[in-house]
């Protein structure tokens, strides 16, 4: 009940419902049928009129046509006219017995009014009572009603909210790279100005996407020309300890600008999907790295299928891993299947980060403590380029501090993949 459609159909129900059950109490009471005193006195009043025709001149009204007979006439006693008719004869006149009775199978009520021991005087009257059934109509009327408001407004509320169901699903296919899917710009005017409004907002984010990568990837390219500059002047510093700071300075500026330009890279391009298993993929940057000095340990062998950009991956995977052996001072890798995805979990036993921070960790160029730049070295570019390769393959990755052993653990999650023959 909590979407904005189902609260709108129950909206209108109640509103339609209230209504014409206002309107209907409205007509009833206006159209209200005549007291019963007002009907049944006259009854009572014509029916004293012929007992006292009779009592007078017997022969004139027999000529007339009123029936007279030995018993009351035919049929089931319906009591409480009887008692009502009783009661408006003596008020109008005299008291009389009277019996109100209703042959099986017809429509007629009849009145038979006692003159002596075996003499009634027998005459039509019309039936006051409402209709047979009124309850059923009155609860066919009401479901009639609920039914018929309950398909309105279902109707006039997918109407109401398709722009705003066109941005929740617009939303909903927004890529990994922000940008949204085009949206077709038909239907009614509101619609398709919704439609043309995201569609203009999309192409505005994407290219002022575009135009920052660009901006990007030239400074990274441009910064290349004055570090060359620099480091053929850094080759005529005499102070042999100047000289080599400034190398170091200019090899840190070097791999920044280099991580600029991998992560526009990254943004702008993307590899084919191969089915791949991620088992032999960990393995392998894990002998690499020991092979580079590193401190890892590797997981135990999980089969796990997934379908990713194979060299994408191994680089998303492998700036994770480095950290945890670089700012975490070793990294243990667990590979585990859970439910419909394939997990890796990186840990290490370093400071972790502070828990203030970690909603900026993957920002470019994040870095925990600046000051920590001449001991490790690194752009703050690392995890950056991870999220995007991961949540390209349709992944997700999330980073969270541990208590015990205090550390940072790194969860990467991708969707296994149905092939289970992959490589
Ligand atoms: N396992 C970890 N333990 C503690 N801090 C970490 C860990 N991983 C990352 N960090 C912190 O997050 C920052 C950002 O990491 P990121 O990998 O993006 O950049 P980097 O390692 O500094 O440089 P590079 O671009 O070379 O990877 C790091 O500078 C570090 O301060
Ligand atoms: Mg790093």
């Amino acid at each position: 009940m909590k979407s904005l459609r189902n609260r709108l159909v129950l909206l209108l129900i109640v509103a339609i419902v209230t209504v014409v059950a206002l309107a209907t109490f409205a007509a009833s009471r206006v159209l209200q049928p005549p007291l019963p005193e007002a009907t049944v006195e006259p009854v009572a009043r014509q029916l004293h009129f012929l007992a006292n025709l009779i009592e007078s001149d017997r022969q004139v009204a027999i000529a007339l046509g009123v029936k007279l007979q030995d018993t009351p006439a035919e049929g089931v006693e319906i009591t409480p006219m009887s008692r009502f008719l009783s009661r408006a004869l003596e008020k109008t006149g005299t008291a009389r017995t009277v019996v109100v009775s209703q042959a099986p199978g017809t429509p007629m009520v009849v009145a038979s009014v006692q003159l002596g021991a075996d003499e009634w005087v027998v005459a039509e009257i019309s039936d006051p009572r409402p209709p047979p059934g009124r309850w059923w109509a009155l609860g066919g009327w009401i479901f009639l009603i609920v039914l018929g408001s309950a398909a309105i407004s279902i109707f006039a509320a997918s109407k109401i909210i398709k722009p705003l169901q066109l941005l929740e699903d617009a939303i909903d296919r927004i890529g990994s790279d922000g940008v949204l899917a085009a949206i077709p710009e038909t239907g009614s005017g509101e619609v398709r100005a919704t439609a043309q409004a995201l569609n203009k907002l999309s192409a505005r984010l994407k290219s002022a996407m575009e135009s920052r990568m660009r901006l990007v990837a030239a400074a990274g390219h441009d910064l290349r020309t004055p570090m060359t500059r620099m480091r053929l002047r850094a080759e005529f510093v005499p102070d042999d300890e100047e000289r080599e700071k400034w190398f170091a300075d200019l090899e840190e500026l070097d791999a920044i600008a280099d991580s600029a330009i991998r992560l526009v890279r990254e943004e702008v391009g993307g590899d084919t999907l191969e089915a791949v298993h991620l088992d032999p993929l960990v393995h392998e940057i894990v002998d690499e790295l020991l092979q580079l000095g590193y401190k890892v340990t590797p997981p135990s062998h999980v089969s796990l299928p997934v379908a990713v950009g194979p060299f994408a991956l191994k680089r998303a995977l492998r700036n994770l891993i480095i950290n945890a052996a670089t700012h975490g001072r070793g990294a243990r890798i667990e590979l585990a299947r859970e439910g419909e995805l394939a997990v890796v979990r990186i840990r290490d036993e370093g400071p972790g980060i502070p828990e203030e921070l970690l909603e900026h960790v993957f920002e470019p160029f994040f870095r925990v403590d600046v000051a920590r730049r001449k001991t490790m070295p690194g752009a703050g570019l690392g995890l950056a380029i991870a999220k995007e390769i991961i949540e390209r393959f349709g992944g997700t990755i999330t980073i969270a501090n541990s208590k015990e052993p205090k550390g940072l653990i790194q969860t990467i999650s991708l969707p296994l993949a149905r092939d289970e023959n992959s490589r």
